[in-house]
Parts: C-alpha cells; sequence; structure tokens
C-alpha cells in the first residue's frame, strides 16, 4: 500500500459496465455509511456534455484536456442515485442524455483525459470514508482501495432496466425518434466493447475485486452484498 493512501480515508470502489446499478447500489451505500461519494462516470459525462456543447470532437485532445483542468464538481449520496453539482448547481439529466453517454466513452478512451482527470478523482477521497463508482476505480484510480467490488450484470437484463428506467420518466423519445430496447441493447455492446478493448484503463475487475453479479439479484439483495463486504473487510472482528 502506497503511504499516499495508506494514510488516507478507506475507499470502497465499485466498478462495472454501463447500466450495473453501481450509481444506486454506490448511493445507498454511502448514504448507509455516511461515507463521500464519487461518481467517475459523471466525470466523463460532463467533460463530453461540455465538448458537445464546444462543437469538440473526440479527437480533439488539446482542447478535451483544457476541459477537464476547468471542471468544478462535486457529488452527493441522494435518495435516487448519486446527484451531480457543477459549479455548486444540480446538473440533472442533461448527462443522461444518449448521445452524452456515447460521446463519453470515446473521450474517455483517450489517454491524455484520463491522465487529466487523475487528480480531480483522487481529491475526493476524505473521512470517513469514499464510495468510488466507475470502471478502473480499483485497477488505476484507487489501486489500493480497502473494498473493491466489480458489479455485473447480463446485457439484457442492463438494456432491460434502462428501458425501464427511461419509460417511468417519460424519455422514451430522443430528437424525436422513438427509443427501443433493441437500440438500448446495441449502444450497451458497443459501449461495453469499447470500455473493455481500450488501450487505457479498460474495464475489468481488479484482481483482488469481488465480483458481484446482479443479474438475478435485487437491489437490496446487492447492498446488502456490499455493505457485508465492507463490514468484513473493516472491521474483520465485528
Ligand atoms: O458510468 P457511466 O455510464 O456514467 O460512464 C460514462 C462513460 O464514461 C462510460 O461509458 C465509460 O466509457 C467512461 N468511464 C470511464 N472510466 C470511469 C467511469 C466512466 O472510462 N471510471
Amino acid at each position: 500500500m502506497s503511504d499516499l493512501q495508506s494514510a488516507g480515508a478507506p475507499v470502497l470502489t465499485i466498478d462495472g459496465p454501463s447500466g450495473a446499478g453501481k450509481g444506486t447500489v454506490s448511493s445507498r451505500v454511502a448514504r448507509a455509511l455516511g461515507w463521500n461519494v464519487l461518481d467517475s462516470g459523471a466525470v466523463y459525462r460532463t467533460v463530453s456534455l461540455a465538448a458537445l456543447q464546444r462543437g469538440l470532437s473526440a479527437d480533439d485532445e488539446g482542447a478535451l484536456v483544457e476541459l477537464c483542468r476547468d471542471l468544478r464538481l462535486a457529488f452527493r449520496a441522494g435518495e435516487e442515485g448519486i446527484e451531480v453539482l457543477l459549479d455548486d448547481r444540480p446538473v440533472g439529466d442533461a448527462l443522461r442524455a444518449e448521445q452524452v453517454g456515447v460521446m463519453s466513452s470515446q473521450v474517455a478512451a483517450v489517454p491524455a483525459v484520463r491522465e487529466a482527470l487523475l487528480d480531480l478523482q483522487r481529491s475526493f477521497q476524505a473521512a470517513p470514508g469514499l464510495v468510488a463508482d466507475g470502471r478502473d476505480m480499483g485497477t488505476v484510480v484507487f489501486p489500493d482501495a480497502e473494498v473493491k467490488v466489480f458489479l455485473d450484470a447480463s446485457v439484457a437484463e442492463r438494456a432491460r432496466r434502462r428501458y425501464q428506467q427511461l419509460k417511468d420518466k417519460g424519455q422514451l423519445k430522443d430528437k424525436g425518434e422513438d427509443v427501443t430496447f433493441d437500440r438500448l441493447f446495441r449502444d450497451l455492446e458497443d459501449r461495453d466493447r469499447r470500455d473493455r478493448e481500450r488501450s487505457v484503463s479498460p474495464t475489468i475487475p481488479a484482481d483482488d475485486a469481488v465480483v458481484v453479479d446482479s443479474t438475478r439479484m435485487t437491489l437490496d439483495e446487492v447492498v446488502d452484498r456490499v455493505e457485508e463486504l465492507v463490514r468484513q473487510r473493516l472491521q474483520p472482528t465485528g
């Protein structure tokens, strides 16, 4: 364990593919423990949203790195999931748009962007602890984390959950087009492939991560399992 991290607050990393439920689980566990929370996907999504607004493409490396340096982000563990604050204001649903999701997996494949965001992400490690949600939290950003979870689920189940979520919010239209289950399934497959096969920080479990497959688990069961892992690692005799 590096001196830098061993001296810091404990970290629980929750990595895994899109739609596995990391955000909800992270938020619930952070609230239960009273810990801070980092939604690293939102970090990449915010850079992407700003890039789209400025008409930048995923290969405008210099301009993207500039954007990363200017980010003023904060997170709050809310009832429904992690709330993102940009310049002290809640960002709302803008970050969840499919177009932003697609752009973020392209932007996240740029090594200079990942490098530029490392210190920002590590700055969230603070007492009494941090729940860090993402793809490379346990492998790259917090390699010495006390507890590492890799939360997975089948593509079909993740597409089904996302479809239901959009339906519940009345958001099954994107630029006038119907969002279908098939399109969500294909988008997830493409994004998984890009995230898994990229050369920098691919989405893979850390060697010391516990893999939790939530395909046939309820949200409560996943939260209980993760809290149990934290208890085992942080209070081994308790
Ligand atoms: O988790 P979420 O879907 O919000 O993440 C958006 C995109 O950001 C992902 O598709 C992934 O490419 C990227 N990402 C990443 N590393 C992280 C978190 C997210 O590359 N730690």
